[in-house]
C-alpha cells in the first residue's frame, strides 16, 4: 500500500514553465500522475521542458498556455485536460509573482497586477478546476502561497505581495470549508526562501546570504523539497487534511 501513490490521477499544475510549478509538476508525474503543464505562451521553452521531463517518466502530458487572470483561458485549459487527459482530480496552483517597491511610492498598477495574479488569478483557477471536480465529488486543490503571508521579511518593500499571499492563505481555508462536504480538499503550501530562476540572479546574491542567515536550516530550499509536501497534500496520505497551510520555511517563521 503506498499512501503517496498518485497512479491514474490527472493533475493541472500552473506556473509549470518554471520554478517551484516545474518541479511540482514533473514531482506529481515521479509519483504517478498525467500532468498538464500550464503558463503564459512566453513560456513555451520551460513548458516543453517539462513535458520532456514528464514523458521520460512514461506519465502523460500536454502543454495549455494561458493567463491566470482570464477565465476564459481557464476554462478552455480544464476542457482540454478533460478531454485528452481524463478527469481532473488534483489541481497545484503555483503561478504568480514578485516585485518589490516602498508603499508610499508603489503604483496602483503594480499592486492590482500582483494582487490581479498571485489572488484573483489562484481564485479562477481553484473555481475553474471545482466546477469540473465537484460534480464528481472528488479532487484535491493545494495553492502555492508563501510564509510572506504569515511573516514581514525584513528589509522587503512588498507590501502588495505579502497581502496577496495572506489572501492566498485564507482563500484556500475558505474555499476548503464551502467544498469540504463535497469532496474537494483545498491546502496550501507556504514555501520559504527557495532557490528557483527569481532567487538565483546575480544582483540578488547580496540579498541571498541575508536569505541564508536568517533561515534556521542555514540555506534556501531546493525545489526538490517542496515536491514532498506536494505529493503528501495532493495524495491519499492527507486525505483527512483540509484548509491546512504547510509552511515549508526551514524554520523561518520560528524566529
Ligand atoms: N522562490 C521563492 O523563494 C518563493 C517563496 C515563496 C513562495 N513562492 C511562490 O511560489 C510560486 C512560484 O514561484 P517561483 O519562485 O517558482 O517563480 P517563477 O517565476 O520561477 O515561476 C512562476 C511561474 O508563474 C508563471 N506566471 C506568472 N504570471 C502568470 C499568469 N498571469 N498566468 C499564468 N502563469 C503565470 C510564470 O510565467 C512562471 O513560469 C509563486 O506563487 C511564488 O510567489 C516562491
Amino acid at each position: 500500500m503506498n499512501l503517496f501513490d498518485l497512479k491514474d490521477e490527472v493533475a493541472m499544475v500552473t506556473g509549470a514553465g518554471s520554478g517551484i510549478g516545474q518541479r511540482l509538476a514533473i514531482g506529481l508525474a515521479e509519483a504517478g500522475a498525467d500532468v498538464a503543464c500550464f503558463d503564459l505562451p512566453g513560456q513555451q521553452k520551460g513548458l516543453e521542458a517539462t513535458v520532456e521531463s514528464i514523458q521520460k517518466l512514461g506519465r502523460k502530458a500536454i502543454i495549455s498556455t494561458g493567463d491566470v487572470t482570464q477565465a476564459a483561458d481557464l476554462k478552455a485549459s480544464v476542457d482540454r485536460i478533460e478531454a485528452e487527459l481524463g478527469a481532473l482530480s488534483i489541481a497545484l496552483n503555483c503561478a504568480g509573482i514578485a516585485n518589490a517597491a516602498p508603499a508610499e511610492d508603489m503604483g496602483y498598477d503594480q499592486w492590482r497586477r500582483v494582487h490581479a495574479i498571485n489572488v484573483d488569478g489562484v481564485f479562477l483557477s481553484c473555481q475553474a478546476q471545482a466546477r469540473v471536480m465537484l460534480p464528481r465529488k472528488k479532487g484535491s486543490i493545494v495553492n502555492i502561497a508563501s510564509m510572506s503571508g504569515s511573516i514581514v521579511n525584513r528589509g522587503l518593500l512588498q507590501a502588495h505581495y505579502n497581502s496577496s499571499k495572506a489572501a492566498v492563505i485564507h482563500m484556500s481555508k475558505s474555499l476548503a470549508m464551502e467544498w469540504s462536504e463535497r469532496g474537494i480538499r483545498v491546502n496550501s503550501i507556504s514555501p520559504g526562501y527557495t532557490a528557483t530562476p527569481m532567487n538565483l540572479r546575480p544582483e540578488v546574491a547580496e540579498q541571498v546570504k541575508i536569505f541564508e542567515r536568517d533561515t534556521p536550516l542555514g540555506r534556501m530550499a531546493t525545489v526538490d523539497e517542496m515536491v514532498g509536501p506536494a505529493v503528501f497534500l495532493s495524495s491519499r496520505a492527507a486525505s483527512f487534511c483540509t484548509g491546512v497551510d504547510l509552511i515549508v520555511d526551514g524554520g523561518f517563521v520560528c524566529w
